[in-house]
Protein backbone atom coordinates (compact mmCIF):
# COMPACT_ATOMS: atom_id res chain seq x y z
CA UNK A 1 0.00 0.00 0.00
CA UNK A 2 1.18 3.20 -0.72
CA UNK A 3 2.35 5.90 1.77
CA UNK A 4 0.94 9.38 1.34
CA UNK A 5 3.83 10.93 3.32
CA UNK A 6 6.99 8.97 1.47
CA UNK A 7 8.38 10.27 -1.45
CA UNK A 8 7.73 8.18 -4.81
CA UNK A 9 10.01 6.68 -7.69
CA UNK A 10 8.50 5.92 -10.82
CA UNK A 11 11.02 3.67 -13.06
CA UNK A 12 11.35 2.05 -16.19
CA UNK A 13 14.19 0.50 -17.81
CA UNK A 14 14.45 1.52 -21.57
CA UNK A 15 17.35 1.03 -24.52
CA UNK A 16 19.38 4.42 -24.66
CA UNK A 17 17.37 5.94 -27.26
CA UNK A 18 13.96 6.43 -25.64
CA UNK A 19 15.68 7.67 -22.45
CA UNK A 20 15.47 11.36 -23.11
CA UNK A 21 11.96 11.14 -24.08
CA UNK A 22 10.34 9.20 -20.97
CA UNK A 23 12.78 11.96 -18.93
CA UNK A 24 10.82 14.53 -20.80
CA UNK A 25 7.70 12.78 -20.32
CA UNK A 26 8.00 12.14 -16.09
CA UNK A 27 9.14 16.14 -15.76
CA UNK A 28 6.12 16.92 -17.85
CA UNK A 29 3.92 13.99 -15.33
CA UNK A 30 5.29 16.78 -12.37
CA UNK A 31 8.87 14.70 -10.97
CA UNK A 32 11.12 16.77 -8.98
CA UNK A 33 14.46 15.17 -9.80
CA UNK A 34 15.17 12.33 -13.18
CA UNK A 35 18.17 10.12 -12.95
CA UNK A 36 19.76 7.62 -15.68
CA UNK A 37 21.06 4.77 -14.09
CA UNK A 38 23.04 1.74 -15.55
CA UNK A 39 20.74 -1.64 -15.91
CA UNK A 40 23.09 -3.93 -16.82
CA UNK A 41 26.70 -3.01 -15.99
CA UNK A 42 27.39 -1.54 -19.29
CA UNK A 43 30.06 1.10 -18.23
CA UNK A 44 30.54 3.63 -20.39
CA UNK A 45 34.27 4.73 -20.89
CA UNK A 46 35.74 8.14 -21.50
CA UNK A 47 32.88 10.01 -23.08
CA UNK A 48 34.61 13.10 -24.93
CA UNK A 49 33.97 16.58 -23.13
CA UNK A 50 30.44 18.02 -23.11
CA UNK A 51 29.33 14.66 -24.55
CA UNK A 52 26.25 12.88 -22.73
CA UNK A 53 26.58 9.49 -23.90
CA UNK A 54 23.49 6.76 -21.87
CA UNK A 55 23.50 2.83 -21.82
CA UNK A 56 22.38 0.80 -23.79
CA UNK A 57 19.87 -0.62 -20.91
CA UNK A 58 19.00 2.55 -19.16
CA UNK A 59 16.67 2.82 -15.71
CA UNK A 60 15.04 5.80 -16.07
CA UNK A 61 14.04 6.97 -12.50
CA UNK A 62 11.71 9.84 -11.76
CA UNK A 63 11.61 11.42 -8.03
CA UNK A 64 8.03 12.95 -6.94
CA UNK A 65 7.43 15.11 -3.90
CA UNK A 66 5.68 13.42 -0.84
CA UNK A 67 1.73 12.71 -1.19
CA UNK A 68 2.32 12.53 -5.19
CA UNK A 69 -0.55 9.79 -6.54
CA UNK A 70 1.48 7.89 -8.82
CA UNK A 71 -1.02 5.72 -10.10
CA UNK A 72 -1.91 8.18 -13.40
CA UNK A 73 2.13 8.73 -14.08
CA UNK A 74 2.20 4.41 -14.13
CA UNK A 75 -0.82 4.37 -16.14
CA UNK A 76 0.11 6.92 -18.72
CA UNK A 77 3.10 5.07 -19.01
CA UNK A 78 2.04 1.90 -19.78
CA UNK A 79 -0.83 3.17 -22.18
CA UNK A 80 2.19 5.15 -24.07
CA UNK A 81 5.17 2.19 -24.36
CA UNK A 82 2.60 -1.14 -23.61
CA UNK A 83 4.69 -3.91 -22.37
CA UNK A 84 8.01 -2.56 -23.87
CA UNK A 85 9.56 -1.54 -21.26
CA UNK A 86 8.88 -2.75 -17.60
CA UNK A 87 7.46 0.38 -15.08
CA UNK A 88 7.82 0.07 -11.49
CA UNK A 89 7.02 2.52 -8.76
CA UNK A 90 7.65 2.35 -5.00
CA UNK A 91 7.77 4.69 -1.69
CA UNK A 92 11.18 5.88 -0.75
CA UNK A 93 12.44 5.35 2.69
CA UNK A 94 12.11 8.34 4.66
CA UNK A 95 15.54 9.51 5.08
CA UNK A 96 18.33 12.18 4.41
CA UNK A 97 19.46 11.00 1.16
CA UNK A 98 22.14 13.88 1.49
CA UNK A 99 24.13 12.07 4.34
CA UNK A 100 23.07 8.63 3.03
CA UNK A 101 25.07 9.67 -0.19
CA UNK A 102 28.05 10.73 2.27
CA UNK A 103 28.07 7.77 3.93
CA UNK A 104 29.08 5.60 0.94
CA UNK A 105 32.61 7.34 0.83
CA UNK A 106 35.66 6.69 3.55
CA UNK A 107 38.98 7.57 3.26
CA UNK A 108 41.00 4.89 1.10
CA UNK A 109 44.13 4.27 2.17
CA UNK A 110 46.47 3.97 -1.32
CA UNK A 111 49.96 2.45 -0.33
CA UNK A 112 51.66 2.72 2.95
CA UNK A 113 50.88 6.22 3.96
CA UNK A 114 48.81 8.02 1.57
CA UNK A 115 45.13 8.56 2.10
CA UNK A 116 42.33 9.98 0.29
CA UNK A 117 39.43 11.15 2.42
CA UNK A 118 36.64 13.01 1.91
CA UNK A 119 36.43 16.52 3.46
CA UNK A 120 33.40 15.50 5.76
CA UNK A 121 35.76 12.90 7.08
CA UNK A 122 38.83 12.15 9.43
CA UNK A 123 41.67 9.91 8.11
CA UNK A 124 42.42 7.19 11.29
CA UNK A 125 46.08 7.55 10.57
CA UNK A 126 48.12 10.30 12.66
CA UNK A 127 50.85 10.29 10.44
CA UNK A 128 49.29 9.80 7.09
CA UNK A 129 49.85 12.23 3.82
CA UNK A 130 46.44 13.04 2.99
CA UNK A 131 44.62 14.12 -0.09
CA UNK A 132 41.42 16.13 0.57
CA UNK A 133 38.96 15.33 -2.43
CA UNK A 134 35.44 15.11 -2.77
CA UNK A 135 33.43 13.27 -4.98
CA UNK A 136 32.54 15.97 -8.11
CA UNK A 137 32.22 16.50 -11.66
CA UNK A 138 35.60 15.29 -13.19
CA UNK A 139 37.11 11.39 -12.80
CA UNK A 140 39.32 10.87 -9.79
CA UNK A 141 38.15 10.22 -6.53
CA UNK A 142 40.32 7.22 -5.76
CA UNK A 143 37.76 4.61 -5.33
CA UNK A 144 38.25 3.90 -9.08
CA UNK A 145 40.88 0.78 -9.39
CA UNK A 146 42.81 2.59 -12.20
CA UNK A 147 43.48 5.79 -9.86
CA UNK A 148 44.16 3.74 -7.12
CA UNK A 149 47.10 1.93 -8.77
CA UNK A 150 48.15 4.85 -9.37
CA UNK A 151 48.17 6.27 -5.99
CA UNK A 152 50.04 2.83 -4.81
CA UNK A 153 52.69 3.57 -7.72
CA UNK A 154 52.76 7.21 -6.42
CA UNK A 155 53.38 6.18 -2.47
CA UNK A 156 56.16 3.65 -3.33
CA UNK A 157 58.32 5.57 -4.94
CA UNK A 158 61.20 6.17 -2.81
CA UNK A 159 61.98 9.94 -2.35
CA UNK A 160 59.69 12.29 -3.91
CA UNK A 161 61.39 15.59 -2.83
CA UNK A 162 62.44 18.10 -5.34
CA UNK A 163 60.89 15.53 -8.31
CA UNK A 164 58.67 17.22 -10.58
CA UNK A 165 55.77 15.02 -11.86
CA UNK A 166 53.47 15.25 -15.04
CA UNK A 167 50.04 13.76 -14.61
CA UNK A 168 48.54 13.35 -18.38
CA UNK A 169 44.62 12.94 -18.50
CA UNK A 170 44.89 14.89 -14.64
CA UNK A 171 40.89 14.86 -14.48
CA UNK A 172 40.32 15.88 -10.86
CA UNK A 173 44.25 16.24 -10.04
CA UNK A 174 43.87 13.40 -7.83
CA UNK A 175 47.71 12.35 -9.11
CA UNK A 176 49.13 15.70 -9.40
CA UNK A 177 47.81 16.61 -5.60
CA UNK A 178 49.12 13.16 -4.12
CA UNK A 179 52.60 13.55 -5.71
CA UNK A 180 52.70 17.07 -4.52
CA UNK A 181 51.61 15.94 -0.88
CA UNK A 182 53.69 13.63 -1.08
CA UNK A 183 56.85 15.61 -1.87
CA UNK A 184 57.49 16.50 -5.32
CA UNK A 185 58.32 20.13 -5.77
CA UNK A 186 56.16 20.76 -9.16
CA UNK A 187 53.55 19.02 -10.61
CA UNK A 188 52.11 19.68 -14.34
CA UNK A 189 48.23 18.40 -15.23
CA UNK A 190 47.11 17.66 -18.95
CA UNK A 191 43.64 17.36 -20.16
CA UNK A 192 41.73 17.99 -23.37
CA UNK A 193 38.86 18.78 -21.04
CA UNK A 194 38.92 22.53 -19.98
CA UNK A 195 36.21 21.21 -16.63
CA UNK A 196 39.08 18.99 -15.54
CA UNK A 197 41.74 21.64 -15.23
CA UNK A 198 39.25 23.70 -13.31
CA UNK A 199 38.62 21.12 -11.28
CA UNK A 200 42.18 20.12 -10.30
CA UNK A 201 43.22 23.81 -9.69
CA UNK A 202 39.96 24.00 -7.03
CA UNK A 203 41.06 20.84 -5.82
CA UNK A 204 44.81 21.62 -5.82
CA UNK A 205 43.89 25.12 -3.59
CA UNK A 206 41.55 23.09 -1.26
CA UNK A 207 45.09 20.82 -0.59
CA UNK A 208 47.02 23.91 -0.11
CA UNK A 209 49.50 22.41 -2.69
CA UNK A 210 47.95 25.16 -5.62
CA UNK A 211 51.02 27.30 -6.35
CA UNK A 212 52.92 23.99 -7.03
CA UNK A 213 50.58 22.74 -9.43
CA UNK A 214 50.68 23.94 -13.31
CA UNK A 215 47.73 22.73 -15.32
CA UNK A 216 47.68 22.98 -19.54
CA UNK A 217 45.48 21.86 -22.24
CA UNK A 218 46.49 18.84 -24.13
CA UNK A 219 47.48 20.85 -27.16
CA UNK A 220 49.82 22.88 -25.49
CA UNK A 221 53.66 22.97 -26.64
CA UNK A 222 55.45 24.17 -23.62
CA UNK A 223 54.47 20.81 -21.38
CA UNK A 224 57.91 20.31 -18.99
CA UNK A 225 59.61 17.26 -19.79
CA UNK A 226 60.09 15.39 -16.05
CA UNK A 227 61.24 12.48 -14.28
CA UNK A 228 58.31 10.91 -13.15
CA UNK A 229 54.89 10.70 -15.54
CA UNK A 230 51.52 8.80 -14.40
CA UNK A 231 48.85 8.49 -17.04
CA UNK A 232 45.30 7.21 -16.60
CA UNK A 233 43.58 7.05 -19.95
CA UNK A 234 42.53 4.35 -21.64
CA UNK A 235 43.96 1.60 -23.49
CA UNK A 236 43.83 3.38 -27.27
CA UNK A 237 44.87 6.74 -26.77
CA UNK A 238 47.40 5.62 -24.40
CA UNK A 239 49.26 3.78 -27.55
CA UNK A 240 48.10 6.41 -29.98
CA UNK A 241 50.27 9.11 -27.30
CA UNK A 242 53.53 6.73 -27.06
CA UNK A 243 55.43 9.21 -28.72
CA UNK A 244 54.04 12.36 -26.98
CA UNK A 245 54.28 10.91 -23.62
CA UNK A 246 57.79 9.04 -24.39
CA UNK A 247 59.29 12.63 -25.07
CA UNK A 248 57.59 14.32 -22.06
CA UNK A 249 59.69 11.59 -19.94
CA UNK A 250 63.18 12.48 -19.05
CA UNK A 251 65.91 9.65 -19.65
CA UNK A 252 65.63 6.81 -16.57
CA UNK A 253 62.64 8.58 -15.58
CA UNK A 254 59.19 6.90 -13.97
CA UNK A 255 56.19 6.08 -16.02
CA UNK A 256 53.07 4.48 -14.77
CA UNK A 257 49.96 4.02 -17.04
CA UNK A 258 46.44 2.90 -16.49
CA UNK A 259 43.21 2.82 -17.71
CA UNK A 260 44.07 -0.64 -19.33
CA UNK A 261 41.88 -3.51 -19.50
CA UNK A 262 43.67 -6.68 -18.38
CA UNK A 263 43.17 -8.00 -22.52
CA UNK A 264 44.49 -4.82 -23.73
CA UNK A 265 47.76 -4.88 -21.78
CA UNK A 266 49.61 -6.60 -24.03
CA UNK A 267 48.91 -3.89 -26.88
CA UNK A 268 49.93 -0.93 -24.33
CA UNK A 269 52.98 -2.95 -23.74
CA UNK A 270 54.42 -3.35 -27.47
CA UNK A 271 53.70 0.28 -28.18
CA UNK A 272 55.77 1.41 -24.62
CA UNK A 273 58.68 -1.41 -25.14
CA UNK A 274 59.83 1.38 -27.78
CA UNK A 275 60.58 3.83 -25.48
CA UNK A 276 60.66 2.57 -22.17
CA UNK A 277 62.04 -0.90 -19.92
CA UNK A 278 58.48 -2.80 -18.55
CA UNK A 279 59.07 -2.70 -14.85
CA UNK A 280 56.37 -4.60 -13.40
CA UNK A 281 52.40 -4.63 -14.03
CA UNK A 282 49.94 -4.84 -11.24
CA UNK A 283 45.96 -5.66 -11.88
CA UNK A 284 42.86 -4.71 -9.35
CA UNK A 285 39.70 -5.46 -10.51
CA UNK A 286 40.57 -6.62 -14.10
CA UNK A 287 42.10 -3.32 -14.50
CA UNK A 288 46.21 -3.30 -15.32
CA UNK A 289 48.72 -1.07 -14.20
CA UNK A 290 52.46 -0.98 -16.09
CA UNK A 291 55.09 1.14 -14.04
CA UNK A 292 58.21 1.28 -16.64
CA UNK A 293 61.73 3.30 -16.59
CA UNK A 294 62.84 5.89 -19.96
CA UNK A 295 65.41 3.87 -22.12
C1 LIG B 1 40.20 8.14 -16.32
S1 LIG B 1 40.40 9.87 -16.14
C2 LIG B 1 41.78 9.92 -15.01
C3 LIG B 1 41.73 11.03 -14.00
C4 LIG B 1 42.79 10.99 -12.91
N1 LIG B 1 44.11 11.20 -13.45
C5 LIG B 1 42.74 9.68 -12.15
O1 LIG B 1 43.72 8.93 -12.23
O2 LIG B 1 41.75 9.40 -11.48
C6 LIG B 1 41.14 10.25 -17.71
C7 LIG B 1 41.30 11.72 -18.00
O3 LIG B 1 42.08 11.81 -19.19
C8 LIG B 1 41.59 12.86 -19.99
N2 LIG B 1 42.02 12.61 -21.39
C9 LIG B 1 41.49 11.73 -22.28
N3 LIG B 1 42.18 11.77 -23.44
C10 LIG B 1 43.18 12.68 -23.27
C11 LIG B 1 44.22 13.17 -24.12
N4 LIG B 1 44.37 12.75 -25.37
N5 LIG B 1 45.05 14.10 -23.63
C12 LIG B 1 44.90 14.55 -22.35
N6 LIG B 1 43.93 14.14 -21.50
C13 LIG B 1 43.08 13.21 -21.96
C14 LIG B 1 40.10 12.84 -19.75
O4 LIG B 1 39.49 14.08 -20.06
C15 LIG B 1 40.02 12.47 -18.27
O5 LIG B 1 39.95 13.62 -17.45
Amino acid sequence: MSDNQAWKEVSLITNGDKAEEISDILFFLGAVSVTFQDAKDDPILEPLPGEQRVWPNTQVVGLFEKGTDTDPVVSYLQHTYGDNYPIAAHDLEDKDWVRAWMDNFKPIKCGEKLWICPSWCEVPEKDAVTVMLDPGLAFGTGTHPTTFLCLGFLDSLQDMSNQTILDYGCGSGILAIAALKLGASQAYGVDIDPQALIASKDNAQRNDVADRLKVFDGNNKDIPQCPVVVANILAGPLAELEPSIAALCQSQGKLALSGILESQADEVIEAYSRDFTIDYTKVKEGWVLIVGTRK
